[in-house]
């Protein structure tokens, strides 16, 4: 049983976000504070991550679904081992078309100089690299481990010389933490072929403390940019694109706006998601996924994979960030390194 699935709310299963570590090397303030992810946080064991042939026999699966686009995050998808592997076995699938996937990462960059070149002979055709400020001092307290901009400036580079581009560049902008570095983000990336996007910081995961007053509106971003440097809108790629695309006026490229918190995109959102311990995710903000994984290790055959995720998916009936509110429940939800961004 394979074909196009659509959910409750009318939405194609399209993209497939993959998980493969639950760690990270950055301690992000929005994602893994430090109070919370300490020296003795439980990571998950080695034996309850999916294995490489797990997760390309999950992909397959999937891509006979529809998906057409995988993503690899974390964590930190660079720190697991041999991840080039992985990247070169998934970039052996196609859609049943006959067309090669759109096979990206997410990755903060502390590695890409080391392993760019590798990732692009593998077949990974680009990469989206998070970062939250150019001022060394305010990204080494984001980040929260002291880690310097320049080294991250040097993976986007390298990632650029191996073809991966364009790249994307992720900022989270969190009121009076990086805020004051939105212009001159801006104006770094302008006329670098790169596609800056300024992303609203969310409420996911139950340890980052979120409150709305900490929103900086995609409003208020594009105002101040555009006092600056004057933009007008593009059409989307396709319908269901996560970023609201803007052009410079004066030709020097593009950027984008994430505002999943004031104008949210549930009514078109087509993602799935896979965790690091192989559980079937379908929103961001869900408190409970499907275990693929026990299907999988209890020996379960392609068909019967196929028929349960066409089984979730039309369940599907998440539309989390159109409900948000100041009492919506916090705890329970699932962290963001755990399920990826
Ligand atoms: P591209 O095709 O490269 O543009 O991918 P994308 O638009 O899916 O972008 P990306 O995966 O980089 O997502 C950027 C950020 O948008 C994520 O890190 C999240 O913060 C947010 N985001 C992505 N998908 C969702 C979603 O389904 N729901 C919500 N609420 N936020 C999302
Ligand atoms: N709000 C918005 N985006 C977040 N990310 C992680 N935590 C949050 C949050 N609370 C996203 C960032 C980062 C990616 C890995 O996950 O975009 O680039
Ligand atoms: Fe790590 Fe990315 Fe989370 Fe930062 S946002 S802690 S880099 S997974
Ligand atoms: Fe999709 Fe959930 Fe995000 Fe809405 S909140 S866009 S349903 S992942």
């Amino acid at each position: 049983p394979s074909g196009m699935l659509d959910d409750k709310r009318g939405r194609r299963l399209h993209d497939l976000r993959i998980s493969v570590t639950d760690r990270c090397n950055f301690r992000c303030v929005y994602c893994m504070p430090k109070e919370v992810f300490g020296k003795d946080y439980p990571y998950l064991p080695h034996d309850a991550l999916l294995s490489f042939e797990e997760i390309v026999r999950l992909a397959r699966v999937f891509v006979a679904h529809g998906v057409e686009k995988i993503r690899l995050t974390g964590g930190e998808p660079l720190l697991r081992k041999n991840i080039e592997t992985l990247v070169a076995q998934l970039a052996e699938l196609h859609t049943p078309g006959g067309q090669p996937l759109d096979l990206t990462l997410t990755t903060n960059a502390t590695l890409l100089a080391r392993k760019a070149r590798a990732l692009a002979d593998a077949g990974l055709k680009r990469v989206t690299v998070s970062l939250d400020a150019l001022d060394d001092t305010i990204f080494r307290r984001m980040n929260d481990v002291d880690f310097p901009v320049s080294d991250v400036l040097r993976g986007i580079d390298a990632a650029a010389e191996a073809g991966l581009g364009p790249i994307k560049i992720n900022m989270v902008v969190k009121k009076g933490a990086n805020d004051s570095q939105i212009e001159a983000m801006a104006g770094h990336f302008r006329r670098s072929g790169h596609i800056l996007r300024f992303i609203e910081y969310m409420d996911v995961g139950a340890s980052n403390g979120w409150k709305m007053d900490e929103v900086v509106a995609s409003a208020e971003v594009l105002r101040r940019i555009d006092a600056r440097w004057p933009l007008e809108t593009l059409q989307p790629h396709y319908t269901g694109e996560v970023a609201q695309r803007w052009r410079y006026r004066d030709g020097a490229g593009e950027i984008g706006v994430i505002s999943s918190v004031t104008q949210a995109f549930c009514s078109t959102c087509t993602r799935a998601r896979l965790s690091t311990e192989g559980q079937l995710y379908l929103c961001l903000f869900a408190q409970q996924g499907y275990d693929l994984r026990a299907l999988l290790r209890g020996g379960a055959s392609d068909a019967e994979l196929a028929a349960a995720v066409a089984h979730v998916w039309q369940g599907r009936d998440d539309n989390y960030s159109e409900r948000r509110s100041a009492d919506t429940p916090r705890a329970g939800k699932i962290e963001m390194s755990y399920i990826g961004g």
